[in-house]
């Protein structure tokens, strides 16, 4: 069977991911001609009708994506239908009306019913192809588990039902361009390769700095923090791809199997000295943007007393022959100075006696504002003197806001095409929870420092900096 004739079921229809994200890109695929699947199922508990799922559906695309198109609209609205429902299987089992060869399944819910909805669905039958040639897939929004114990019960809840290659879990970052760049940068171009090792390379920075603050979601945001919320998930994924090693092929399995590797040998952060590598901090009132903004504990929702964290850092090692004592800094937070984030490597010193100390060369991967690789060196200031002078060589990727398509319709499409490479296998999610759970562990009985609103983060984020190492200022490309 064709993927034209699949079955796309959105499972929480009616609920906000599904209305702010998935109709937006599913609806701009469809403009573009790229979306393969037939019919589009919304399912959630509303008894509504699918004249009212339509309306609800439309009214919204119309908030959310640029250029609205009556045209393109009635297309894509002949394609969908409504079906309203709980996640027990007899209720569930309605779907199969719509349901009878390739079908996709999208669990837009809150992530408390993903292991009922997985369940329901296959004790509905759904699960299982029917017959050879056909798929069944199941995609997964973040978060996957709440820590290690919750994740592997959550892997269990699916196990029996789903198998490893029916299930996409979602990490936005893993379809942004910048980010499958670093992938691209790093394995087709043999100078880089030499010099990708700790013989070379000092440090590596991934930072993920927003001014946003809460965005409405503190109900989500007061019980999981910046640990769980970015750092967990898309900032180790970010590490993995600069830190595996080189695959021999474009392979999806091939891919997780060195993700994963290198996840396995990061070394264990020690409870004894857990200050020295990991940091948590907590914006407090001040201004962003040339705006004034609450403290997070003046945020709606949020109790005067909350200890999350609002900004994380983590100083990771890599016990492996080619990382070997170099430090990797993962760091992002809410309310910062900018909306910077990049992947900043720092290449070790060359010696001083020539020309000065403290002469290393930078290579980053910048993903915002605007995308772009710059490489940081150093080169003589033209005129009569011996002087040298910090040179950037930018290789400008997208500026901000001119993407034509964002990281949810890539992956959407990689779902359909049935790719699995962007989507992380459970085996890392599980390896990076094994990593984090001890910080999580230790910081709840702590209460994170707090930084300034509109600042590069806590001051306390220094001390994770070996000798002669400091953050890179948020911004700049030197
Ligand atoms: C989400 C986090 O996964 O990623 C948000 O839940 C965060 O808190 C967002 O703001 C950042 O991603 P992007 O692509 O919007 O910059």
């Amino acid at each position: 069977m064709s993927e034209t004739q699949s079955t796309f079921v959105i499972l929480g229809a009616t609920g906000d991911l599904t209305r702010r994200l998935l109709f937006p890109a599913i609806y701009r695929l469809y403009a573009q001609n790229e979306w393969t699947a037939g019919q589009i199922v919304g399912y959630a508990v509303e008894k509504w009708d699918r004249n009212q799922f339509l309306d609800h559906i439309k009214t919204n695309l119309k908030a959310f994506v640029t250029g609205f198109d009556e045209k393109t609209w009635e297309g894509l609205a002949a394609r969908i239908q409504y079906q309203s429902g709980d996640l027990s299987a007899p209720s569930l089992g309605a779907l199969k009306r719509f349901v009878q060869d390739d079908a996709i399944f999208y669990l837009g819910l809150p992530p408390q019913l993903f292991a009922n909805a997985a369940q329901g669905l296959g004790q509905a039958g759904l699960s299982r192809p029917p017959h050879s040639g056909i798929f069944r897939r199941i995609v997964i929004e973040k978060p996957f588990g709440w820590d290690l114990k919750s994740a592997r019960a959550l892997g269990q809840a699916l196990s029996p039902w789903w198998q490893e290659d029916q299930v996409f879990r979602i990490d936005h970052f893993l379809g942004k361009d910048t980010v499958q760049n670093v992938l691209v940068f790093r394995f087709i171009n043999r100078l880089l390769a030499s010099i990708w090792d700790s013989q070379h390379i000092a440090q590596v920075q991934i930072t993920y700095a927003e001014t946003l603050g809460l965005e409405g979601r503190w109900q989500y945001y007061d019980k999981a923090g910046a640990l769980r919320d970015m750092l967990q998930n898309h900032l180790m994924q970010l590490f993995t791809l600069v830190a595996m090693e080189p695959p021999s092929e474009w392979d999806a399995d091939i891919l997780h199997n060195h993700k994963a590797e290198v996840l396995r040998a990061v070394r264990s952060l020690p409870p004894e000295r857990l200050a020295d590598f990991a940091v948590a901090g907590q914006y407090s009132a001040g201004q962003v943007g040339g705006h004034a903004v609450p403290a997070y504990t003046e945020e709606e929702g949020i109790k005067t007393d909350s200890a999350t964290e609002t900004y994380a850092a983590l100083k990771l090692y890599v016990d492996n022959w080619r990382w070997y004592g170099v430090p990797f800094y993962l760091r992002s937070g809410k309310r910062m100075a900018q909306d910077y984030a990049e992947i900043g490597v720092q290449l070790k010193s060359v010696p001083e006696k020539l020309f000065g100390a403290g002469l290393s060369d930078w290579l980053v991967f910048r993903m915002k504002p605007d995308e772009a690789i710059d490489l940081v060196m150093w080169a003589k200031k033209p005129g009569m003197d011996l002087v040298s002078e910090q040179i950037v060589l930018t290789a400008p990727y997208k500026k901000a806001g001119e993407s034509d398509y964002s990281a949810y319709e890539q992956l959407l499409l990689d779902v359909l095409k049935g790719d699995q490479s962007a989507f992380p296998r459970f085996d890392e999610v599980e390896a990076s929870w094994r990593i984090v759970d001890p910080v999580l562990e230790a910081w709840k009985a702590q209460k994170p420092e707090l930084y300034r609103a509109g600042t590069d983060g806590p001051a306390g984020q220094d001390r994770l900096m070996d000798a002669n190492l400091s953050w890179r200022p948020l911004g700049t490309p030197s």
